[in-house]
């Protein structure tokens, strides 16, 4: 019975331990890649890619919350490709 619990406990741990891991693999792999390269990879679902001038940089800001929503992408892939928008963005 003490051993089983102890097993249970490790494996417990183990699952917390891997999906941790996972965790921290998933989100390096946003932090990998740029606001260029997300918002070529997400923005051409519904519509064609907006160029970076076609909007100013506060239109790139309000654009990114309302597209957030419907590319279903995290807050940190949003803000990488506001990023890359207002670089370049129309003055
Ligand atoms: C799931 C579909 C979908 C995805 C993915 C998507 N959009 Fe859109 N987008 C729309 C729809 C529908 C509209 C028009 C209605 C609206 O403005 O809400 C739109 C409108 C826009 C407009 C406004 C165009 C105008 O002339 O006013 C811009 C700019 C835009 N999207 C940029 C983006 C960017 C940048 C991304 C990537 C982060 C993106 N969209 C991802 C569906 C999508």
């Amino acid at each position: 019975m003490k051993n089983k619990l102890g097993l249970i406990a490790t494996l417990a741990f183990a699952l917390v331990l891997a999906l941790t891991i996972a965790g921290c693999v998933a989100s390096q792999k946003v932090a990998s890649k740029s606001g260029a390269q997300l918002w070529g990879e997400n923005c051409q679902h519904c519509h064609n890619t907006p160029t970076p001038n076609s909007f100013s940089g506060d239109q790139w800001e309000t654009i990114g919350m309302h597209m957030q929503t419907r590319a279903l992408i995290t807050e940190q892939e949003r803000n990488k490709i506001v990023e890359f928008l207002q670089q370049s963005a129309a003055k």
